[in-house]
C-alpha cells in the first residue's frame, strides 16, 4: 500500500484512503448485492499510541448495511496492511438514516395508493408538491427487524414555497426504508391545511429594509493563525481539527502554551448526540424525538460554508472528506470555518490616581460548522480565548416543526402561529458533549463546587460568611449531577500530579450556562433511549469504545444504552483518565417571533481555567497599537 503523504495519526481519511479500504473490503469480503455503505470513517488509533507518538496503522471504520438480511456489519479495515482486521455481523440495531432514504421514503408514500388517497382527502391532487420528511421511528412497535420511519407530510403551495407552513395533520405513515414500501398509514383525522404562507426569501417578503451601511471586517496583515494540515497554531492554542460523519467537527489534542511548554487541555471533543423530545401527547407528535447525531449523522449533514455568508473576516476553510453510500469518497468543501474575531474588552483598568489607563481588547479564534437536519438548522461553534477559556456556542436556527389545528382551536402543548391553525409543538433541544479533558496529562479527578452559606456561630458572628465548598466525585454514580445556578455549581477537573504556585492541583473548571432539567415522564421511551439527559453531567473512566453517550445504534433503539448501562458499573473516576459528558438542554416553547425561520438562539457553556495558570495568562496581551495610548 503507498500512501506516501505524511499524515497524523488523527487526521480524517482521504480520498484515497477510502477509496483503498472500500477496495480492501471488497476484495477481502465481498458484499452482500443489496449493500449500502451507511459510514466510513477514520478509525482513530488508540489513545495510548497517539500519546507516546508511536506509529500506528491507518485504519478505517465501515458500516455495512445488507438491505435484504437486514443486518448490520461493522468493518475495521486497515489500510496500512491491506486486510479487514475486524469483521462483525450486528443483529437487530439499525444505523442512522441514510440522506438517500429521504428521498426514498418520500418516494415510497407517493408510490402508495393509500398514501395518495389519504393526501386527496386533504384536498391535495399534485403529489409533486408534497414535502414527506422520514421522522425516525422510535422504539413504539414491533419492528419485526424492519428499518422504518414514521414519514410525516406537508405541501407546498409552488415549487419554492416554504411547505412547512402547511401540515397533513393527523397523517403519519409508517415506512419499510429497506422495502421501499409503506407499512402502515395511520389517519386521525382530517384537518384542514393552514394556507397561510411562511415565506422567508426575499421574493416574497417584499420590501426589505435600506439602511444598513456595509461593515468590513479587514485584516490587512493577515490572520494570526498558522494552519499545517489539520494542526492549528492560534496565539499559544494549539489543536487537531478532524470531522466524522456522525458528530462532524472533532477537535483533538487542544493544549496551550505556557512557559515554552505546550500543556494538554482536550484530548478530544465533540457534540456527541442529541435529542429533541416533542412534549405534545397527540397522535401525530408524541413519539417524535429525533436524535440528531445518532440517527440522522450531523456530520454527513453539514452544509457547505461556500455559498453563504457564515463567517465575516479572513477565513480558513477545513474541507472534510466523506463517503456515499456506494462507499465513494466525495468532498464536502468548506465543512469547517475557521476564523478570528474581535469579543470586545478583555480586560481593563483605570487607576483613578495616576489617570493611567489600562485596556486589552480580546480576540477569540472561533471554529465552527452548521448542519441541517431537515427543518432545524444548528451551528456548533467552538470558541478559543486568550485567558485560557474555551467556550461552546450551540446555535439553534432554522424551521420549527409545525402541525395543525382546527380552525378556532388552542392548545395546551403548542403555540400557534397564524390564524388559520399552523402550530408549532412544545419541545427541548438536548445536546451531548463528550469532553476527553486531559489537564496537564491524563491521570485527572473532578471535583462538585458549589458555594454553602455558614452556619452562625462564634467564627461567623454577623452571619456574612460564605464559601466554597468542594466534594471529591469518587465514582461515576457519584458524578451524575445537575446544575445548580444558585449555588453556582460548577465542576473542576485537577491534576493531582500537577501543582500551580499556591500548591495546588491545576485545574479546568466547566461552567455551565443556561441549562434545563429533562420534562418528558420518566417512563416515556424517551426518556429510557436518551438517557444521558436525565442528568446534565456524567463522568467516566476513558474507554476506547465508549464514544456515544445513547449507544452506539440509538435508531430503533428501546433505551439503556450508553452512559446509563455503562455507569452502572459504577468504576472508579479518581485520579485516573476520564471524560466528562456535559448533557445541554434547551426549552424550546415556540414563540411567534420563531416563524418563518428562528432567529438564532443560543445555548453553550464553558471550560475555564481554574488554577491552571499563576495568575492572569491574559495580562501579556499587548495594547492596542492606534489612538487608544
Ligand atoms: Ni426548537
Amino acid at each position: 500500500m503507498v500512501l506516501t503523504q505524511v499524515r497524523h495519526a488523527l487526521d480524517p481519511l482521504s480520498e484515497d484512503e477510502i477509496v483503498a479500504a472500500m477496495r480492501i473490503l471488497r476484495e477481502t469480503k465481498g458484499l452482500p448485492e443489496r449493500h449500502r455503505i451507511a459510514q466510513v470513517a477514520l478509525q482513530e488509533p488508540p489513545k495510548a499510541d497517539v500519546l507516546a507518538g508511536n506509529d500506528t496503522d491507518r485504519e478505517a471504520f465501515i458500516l455495512i448495511i445488507d438491505r435484504d438480511q437486514g443486518l448490520t456489519y461493522e468493518a475495521v479495515v486497515s489500510i496500512t496492511s491491506g486486510n479487514v482486521r475486524s469483521w462483525k455481523e450486528l443483529r437487530g440495531v439499525q444505523p442512522p438514516i441514510t440522506f438517500e432514504e429521504f428521498a426514498e421514503c418520500e418516494q415510497a408514500c407517493i408510490n402508495d395508493p393509500d398514501f395518495r388517497a389519504a393526501v386527496a382527502k386533504r384536498g391535495i391532487t399534485d403529489m409533486s408538491l408534497l414535502m414527506v420528511d422520514p421522522w425516525s421511528a422510535g422504539a413504539y412497535e414491533d419492528s419485526e427487524g424492519r428499518r422504518l420511519s414514521r414519514a410525516l407530510t406537508w405541501v407546498r403551495s409552488s415549487p419554492d414555497d416554504n411547505g412547512y407552513a402547511h401540515p397533513l395533520e393527523g397523517l403519519l405513515t409508517l415506512v419499510d426504508l429497506h422495502a421501499g414500501k409503506v407499512v402502515k398509514i395511520e389517519d386521525h383525522g382530517v384537518v384542514p391545511v393552514p394556507q397561510s404562507d411562511g415565506n422567508y426569501i426575499p421574493k416574497y417578503v417584499g420590501k426589505l429594509r435600506d439602511d444598513i451601511k456595509p461593515i468590513s471586517i479587514t485584516q490587512p496583515e493577515g490572520p494570526s493563525w498558522v494552519i499545517d494540515g489539520n494542526h492549528v497554531s492560534w496565539q499559544k492554542w494549539k489543536m487537531r481539527v478532524g470531522f466524522t460523519p456522525r458528530e462532524g467537527l472533532v477537535l483533538h489534542q487542544v493544549s496551550y502554551t505556557d512557559g515554552g511548554r505546550d500543556r494538554p487541555v482536550l484530548y478530544r471533543a465533540s457534540v456527541a448526540e442529541m435529542v429533541v423530545p416533542y412534549g405534545d401527547p397527540s397522535p401525530t407528535h408524541r413519539r417524535k424525538n429525533a436524535f440528531d447525531v445518532g440517527e440522522y449523522n450531523i456530520g454527513l449533514l453539514a452544509n457547505s460554508l461556500e455559498l453563504g455568508c457564515d463567517c465575516l473576516g479572513l477565513i480558513h476553510y477545513f474541507d472534510a472528506t466523506l463517503a456515499d453510500t456506494r462507499g465513494n469518497p466525495y468532498t464536502l468543501r468548506n465543512a469547517i470555518c475557521l476564523h478570528e474575531e474581535d469579543f470586545g474588552m478583555g480586560w481593563k483598568h483605570t487607576d483613578f490616581r495616576t489617570e493611567e489607563v489600562a485596556v486589552r481588547r480580546s480576540r477569540r479564534l472561533v471554529v465552527s460548522f452548521v448542519s441541517t437536519v431537515g427543518n432545524y438548522e444548528y451551528g456548533f461553534f467552538w470558541y478559543f480565548y486568550q485567558d485560557g477559556s474555551i467556550e461552546h456556542e450551540v446555535k439553534m436556527t432554522g424551521i420549527v416543526s409545525t402541525g395543525a389545528l382546527m380552525p378556532g382551536e388552542t392548545r395546551k402543548y403548542g403555540q400557534r402561529l397564524t390564524p388559520d391553525g399552523l402550530y408549532a409543538p412544545i419541545h427541548q433541544h438536548y445536546f451531548n458533549f463528550r469532553l476527553d479533558l486531559d489537564i496537564d496529562g491524563v491521570d485527572n479527578s473532578i471535583y462538585e463546587i458549589h458555594a454553602e452559606t455558614e452556619p452562625a456561630g462564634p467564627e461567623n458572628p454577623l452571619h456574612n460568611a460564605f464559601y466554597s465548598k468542594a466534594t471529591l466525585l469518587t465514582t461515576e454514580q457519584e458524578a451524575q449531577q445537575h446544575v445548580d445556578p444558585m449555588r453556582g455549581r460548577i465542576w473542576k477537573i485537577v491534576n493531582n500530579g500537577v501543582k500551580n504556585w499556591v500548591d495546588e492541583p491545576v485545574g479546568y473548571r466547566l461552567v455551565p450556562g443556561t441549562n434545563v432539567g429533562a420534562l418528558v415522564g420518566d417512563t416515556s421511551s424517551v426518556y429510557k433511549r436518551a438517557g444521558f439527559m436525565t442528568k446534565h453531567v456524567w463522568v467516566t473512566p476513558y474507554a476506547e469504545d465508549e464514544r456515544f453517550p445513547a449507544g452506539d445504534y440509538p435508531n430503533q433503539h428501546e433505551g439503556g444504552a450508553g452512559l446509563p448501562e455503562w455507569t452502572a458499573a459504577n468504576r472508579s473516576i479518581e485520579d485516573t483518565d476520564i471524560v466528562l459528558w456535559y448533557s445541554l438542554g434547551s426549552h424550546h416553547p415556540v414563540r411567534l417571533e420563531d416563524w418563518p425561520v428562528m432567529p438564532v438562539q443560543r445555548v453553550g457553556f464553558m471550560l475555564q481555567p481554574m488554577g491552571f495558570f499563576d495568575r492572569s495568562p491574559a495580562i501579556d496581551v499587548p495594547p492596542e497599537p492606534s489612538h487608544c495610548h
